[in-house]
């Protein structure tokens, strides 16, 4: 791919990388909330909120280590949270984000199919967002029968 700044593919990929460092970003601050909101009703629930921030931590950093090197300079936007005492409602806008990230990512592979270093990329980012959906989702189902705890 060619670096001039003026290339407008390149100028199209760095955009896609700025949107997904920001929406890590997102993700990251939410369930750092989130982990602190339930750490003390549950504690297992609590660590994989952080776990699932770590990864997106992570994520963020793949994203932003992209645009240097495509010679972009990240831009930071607003990341809104979720925030609430409810933990049906906190696990349920935490699979919402982790259903956009799949869907953005799922496109991704399609758009950067002639980036071989970024498709692999995005391949890994995916199978995480994944891995969170599924666990998400399974908390969620364990917290909804229980009117105690929710
Ligand atoms: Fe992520
Ligand atoms: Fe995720």
């Amino acid at each position: 791919m060619d670096k001039k700044p003026d290339d407008p593919r390149r100028q199209q990929i760095i955009d896609l990388l700025q949107e997904n460092m920001n929406a890590e970003f997102r993700a990251t601050l939410q369930y750092i909330c989130h982990r602190i909101s339930v750490y003390s009703r549950d504690s297992v629930l609590g660590e994989s909120f952080k776990s699932a921030a770590l990864d997106e931590m992570a994520h963020i950093l793949y994203f932003s280590d992209m645009i240097d090197k495509l010679g972009g300079a990240p831009v930071f936007t607003d990341w809104p949270v979720h925030s609430g005492s409810s933990i049906t409602e906190m696990l349920e806008s935490d699979i919402a984000l982790e259903q956009e990230a799949r869907d953005r990512y799922s496109a991704q592979l399609e758009t950067l199919k002639d980036h071989p270093q970024l498709h692999t990329l995005i391949e890994s980012v995916l199978s995480d967002e994944e891995d969170h959906h599924n666990e998400f989702s399974r908390y969620l189902s364990s917290y909804a029968g229980d009117t105690i705890k929710q």
